[in-house]
């Protein structure tokens, strides 16, 4: 088997998935800066509007927390029904515009809601990929252990690491992170997030 992974970023992925399964992973990311310091190599230069594979050539697409960066979701999921083999599934994980209520971060980033709700919703997606012959077989929010506790997560979070968080003010993060070092004095256990995970053929 082969998967595309599409904006395959650090590689954390198309890493986990050749431990997982022993399969082959096609990597293809746009930016010059992470495929340098992609953990799984080789990585193709390309971008969903340009996936440099040829028809047919992947048994299945997976596309983590990229769906958002993607200008032409129309053109993309055309690119994708040429390149993934009839049948085969392209695998969404993302946070859609709506559905923030299992993300920890927007309790204490709440003004970040407005960020996520620019992102394509699950039905912007889904008019794209079924105008370009897709069916959705799937919609699951999958639970993750994002920190062992909040403190952690407060002690890891970076603001350049999150699109939303990089695009409410100063003072609201700031207002945020001080909400965020409060509850962590409080609150123990893991944190668990849920991202949704779109399924189509
Ligand atoms: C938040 S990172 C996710 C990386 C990886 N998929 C993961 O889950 O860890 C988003 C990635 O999408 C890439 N990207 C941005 N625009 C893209 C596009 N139009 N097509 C494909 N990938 C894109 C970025 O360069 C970046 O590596």
């Amino acid at each position: 088997m082969r998967i595309l992974d599409l904006g395959s970023g650090t590689g954390m992925w198309a890493r986990a998935f050749i431990d997982w399964y022993d399969i082959e992973v096609a990597a293809v990311e746009p930016s010059e800066a992470m495929r340098a310091r992609s953990m799984h190599q080789p990585v193709v230069h390309g971008d969903a509007e340009r996936i440099p594979l040829d028809d047919g050539s992947v048994d299945a697409a997976w596309i983590s927390t990229v769906i958002h960066h993607v200008p032409d979701l129309n053109r993309a999921a055309r690119e994708l029904r040429r390149v993934v083999r009839p049948g085969g599934p392209v695998l969404i994980r993302s946070a859609f515009a709506g559905r923030h209520q299992a993300i920890t971060l927007f309790r204490y980033f709440p003004e970040a809601i407005r960020v996520l709700d620019t992102y394509p919703s699950v039905a912007d997606v889904e008019a794209a990929f079924t105008a370009a012959g897709f069916v959705t077989v799937g919609l699951e929010q999958v639970p993750q252990v994002t920190a062992a506790s909040l403190r952690e997560a407060a002690t890891a979070l970076r603001h350049e690491a999150h699109t939303p968080l990089q695009l409410i003010s100063d003072d609201e993060y700031a207002a945020g992170l001080a909400r965020l070092r409060k509850a962590a004095q409080r609150e123990t256990g893991p944190v668990v997030d849920a991202l949704d995970l779109l399924v189509l053929t």
